[in-house]
């Protein structure tokens, strides 16, 4: 991939202190650099983030903060019920941090036992290249309410897989 000359990073975000954040110099990013990231984006941007939220049904909503030659930031968000396939990231090592609202994620590197795990606001994880995964907002009834996620990769543009289960991730 040629490099990219200059950050591309989303207007309503734009900020000599956010361009700092995302080191466009940073070749890759470690699964804990990537894990800081997200959450210092979590918890320091949480307004500006909330401003930029949106909900959309049946398809989730998703709006690309940043990609550097190194990164790319995705803001997601969930209603009740809204989910992934199972999938991995090409390769890319991943994070996320949630935002607000809680979402379950179901994970599995290859031959491990498959993990589950609900995030709260604030909570994240950074995880490696060869780990496949779900994620949804499993609210249902009177406590269901949307969550909002922040995600980075690296390195960035590789193509999704999808699985029919992670029973395939071997
Ligand atoms: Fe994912």
């Amino acid at each position: 991939m040629t490099p990219l000359a200059q950050p591309d990073v989303h207007p309503g975000l734009d900020s000599p202190l956010f361009r700092d954040l995302v080191l466009a110099e940073r070749p890759l990013w470690t699964p804990t650099q990537l894990r800081d990231l997200t959450s210092t984006l979590a918890n320091t941007y949480a307004a500006t983030l909330q401003e930029l939220v949106r909900y959309t049904e049946p398809d989730r909503w998703w709006t690309r903060l940043a990609l550097t030659r190194g990164v790319e930031i995705w803001l997601l968000t969930w209603l009740p019920g809204q989910g992934t396939r199972p999938h991995d990231h090409g390769g890319a090592a991943g994070s996320f941090s949630v935002l607000h609202g809680e979402v379950v994620e179901e994970h599995r590197y290859p031959g491990a036992p498959i993990g589950v795990r609900t995030f709260r606001t604030g909570q994240g994880i950074g995880f490696g290249g060869d780990r496949a995964h779900l994620m949804r907002n499993a609210g249902v009834g009177g406590e269901a309410r949307p969550a909002a996620t922040v995600h980075a990769y690296s390195p960035p543009l590789l193509p999704t897989r999808e699985y029919q289960s992670l029973e395939e991730v071997r």
